[in-house]
């Protein structure tokens, strides 16, 4: 089968479109035929080697956290899967991942895929999705009537939690560009902030329960984003390579968020996608054979919005 792999960490030319035994599931496990994964930035990380402390992979590596695809094989011990199945998941981030034909995965991880939007686009839900539905529901306990700020809407996470944090009956504050504003808009948000004008912090006058970051800032402006925080409110942050900042004498929790995998919460989100309660947005369909380029564009800075990579027909 075809696969993307790394044989070594370095930059996005260390990744090769090559053939690769097609894998055997194990017990506990199924082999999936890939429909689709998608690009997250981790995923870079991980190729360039500086995950290797908490996401330990073995070379050679194939990429792909997200996985969406139909059930071809099933190991030993596997129940309440079938072949045929179409499933989707966030795959363990020290195996090897969907940027190829097929996978392996364990049954454990993998929810139904969506029935109201095409499988290969499913797989960019669920990385990103989860991240957000944790953020505001595992640690920011939002509830409905709450007030949120989200910081970095704009992004493939923010898109997610724009809509949830809505469809939860939050009232919903987030930061946008430009090129953003009407997504995040459209999304739900009942305020937007346009970061590249405006001061965050200056703009949000009433305080909030929740702070979700998912931008790149400077650990400055992470330092005051906790400023609108309400006493005994909390500030949940993905950009964990800066520590979340708190405020003990207001009772401000900062939470840094660590995304897992979990096929009940997928579940409950395939559930929205399928009500027509949360969206699937796709900014881009690439085969597989791209992906080497598709690392380089991402380093540059020049991929925005999900995008999700699909194998080519065997
Ligand atoms: N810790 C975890 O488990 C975990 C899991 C998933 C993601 N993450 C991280 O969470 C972050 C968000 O993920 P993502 O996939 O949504 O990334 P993304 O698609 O790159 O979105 C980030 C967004 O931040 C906005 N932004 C950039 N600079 C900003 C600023 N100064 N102020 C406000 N917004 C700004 C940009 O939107 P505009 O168009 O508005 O400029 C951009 O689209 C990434 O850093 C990712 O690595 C962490």
């Amino acid at each position: 089968m075809k696969a993307v792999r790394f044989h070594e960490y370095g930059d996005p030319d260390v990744l090769r479109y090559e053939d690769v035994e097609q894998p055997v599931p194990g017990v506990g496990e199924v082999r999936i035929r890939v429909a689709a994964t998608s690009f997250n930035s981790v995923d870079g990380n991980i190729r360039g080697g500086f995950m290797r402390g908490p996401i330990p992979v073995e070379l050679p590596h194939t990429p792909g956290l997200d996985v969406a695809g139909t059930v071809d094989a099933l190991g030993e011990g596997v129940d309440g899967i079938a072949v045929g199945d179409d499933v989707i998941g966030f795959l363990p981030m020290d195996g090897n991942g969907a940027a190829a034909e097929y996978v392996l995965a364990p049954a454990d991880v993998l929810t139904p895929a969506p029935k109201s939007v095409p499988l290969a686009d499913a797989a960019a839900l669920p990385l990103v999705g989860l991240t957000a539905y944790q953020a505001l529901f595992d640690h920011g306990k939002l509830t409905a009537g709450q007030r949120v700020l989200i910081n970095g809407a704009g992004g493939a996470v923010g898109g997610y939690a724009v809509q949830l944090a809505k469809n939860a009956g939050a009232h919903v504050i987030a930061t946008a560009g430009p090129r953003s504003s009407e997504a995040v808009k459209s999304a739900g948000a009942d305020e937007v902030i346009d970061h590249t004008t405006t001061g965050v912090t200056a703009a949000v006058t009433e305080p909030v329960d929740v702070v979700l970051n998912l931008a790149p800032v400077d650990p400055a402006e992470l330092a005051a984003l906790v400023m609108p925080v309400r006493p005994g409110g909390v500030l949940v942050n993905t950009t964990v390579w800066m520590p979340a900042p708190s405020d003990e004498d207001r009772g401000v929790r900062g939470i840094d968020l660590f995304v897992r995998s979990d096929a009940e919460q997928l579940a409950k989100l395939v559930a929205l996608i399928d009500r027509g309660e949360l969206h699937v947005a796709i900014a881009e369909r690439l085969p597989l054979a791209e992906l080497p380029r598709l690392h380089a564009r991402a380093a540059e800075g020049a991929v925005h919005g999900k995008v999700i990579v699909v194998p080519t027909a065997a």
